[in-house]
């Protein structure tokens, strides 16, 4: 499949076949990682592969029980590194927010481009942000020293193909794309017919079939006071790695 292609075919994957991934499809995902574009080419990305069955099972429960990371083959996690940086060029800690803001899009450009070319390979995964409540637990595991800090995760694997599903519908493009200037196109019209038409989505999928509209589990999601809490300690364990927000 060509790039387009791949990209307008995306869903994500959850159930895998159980294989791993091979040393070549790897290396193929690691070039990509190497080749994505960087902010002021600071090339701050660092992967971690994790393969190892017991720690995926610890991410897993650590975000939220999610079972298919403990299933997948592998889940690679994407790092801010700014250790280079302080050892090159006397970036000294606490690290200028730009750096921060800067990681996020370089971390956030690289796992989607390795989801992408993943995709184009005949595998497929699922970007994964869910491990956040368990950032301090997960950064000792990974063995993390200060200036680096995890942003973004994403399981892999071959996709098992039973478990395909139709595409999740998207809010209307005139909803998502302007000129020149930012409109306002939003209507309770408009929206009420994207309310029905994920609401058929999720009650006739062929898994997880759940009775919601998108409005309901958007305002289920924020009205999650849980998850929230459990948030809470993200901007300490940044600070705590030399990050700052100011
Ligand atoms: C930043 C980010 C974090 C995400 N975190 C999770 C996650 O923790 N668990 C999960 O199952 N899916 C996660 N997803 C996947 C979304 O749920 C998924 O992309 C969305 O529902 C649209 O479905 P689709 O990708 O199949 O089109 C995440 C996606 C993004 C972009």
């Amino acid at each position: 499949m060509n790039a387009v292609e791949t990209i307008l075919n995306h869903q994500s994957v959850r159930n895998f076949t159980g294989q791993s991934l091979t040393d070549e499809q790897v290396k193929t995902l690691s070039e990509v990682v190497a080749r994505t574009s960087s902010s002021c080419f600071f090339q701050t990305v660092r992967v971690i592969r994790i393969t190892d069955r017991e720690k995926l099972e610890r991410i897993a429960e650590l975000s939220g029980d999610q079972e298919h990371i403990a299933r997948c083959a592998e889940f690679w996690m994407f790092c801010i590194d700014l250790t280079l940086l302080m050892q090159q060029n006397e970036l000294k800690a606490p690290f200028p927010f730009r750096f921060f803001y800067s990681g996020m899009n370089d971390t956030s450009l690289t796992c989607q481009n390795v989801l992408t070319a993943a995709e184009s390979m005949g595998l497929g995964g699922t970007i994964i942000g869910g491990f956040k409540p368990g950032i301090v637990e997960i950064s000792k595991m990974l063995n993390l020293p200060f200036g680096v800090a995890p942003c973004l995760g994403l399981i892999l694997g071959v996709p098992d193909v039973n478990y395909l599903e139709q595409q999740k519908p998207r809010l209307p493009l005139d909803y998502l794309i302007f000129e020149n200037t930012y409109k306002d196109v939003v209507t309770k019209e408009g929206i009420d017919e994207y309310n029905a038409t994920l609401r058929e989505y999720y009650e006739n999928r062929k898994y997880n079939r759940r009775s919601i509209d998108w409005s309901s589990a958007c305002s289920a999601m924020l009205g999650n006071t849980a998850a929230k809490t459990a948030l809470n300690p993200l901007i300490e364990y940044f600070k705590g790695q030399g990050f700052s927000f100011d």
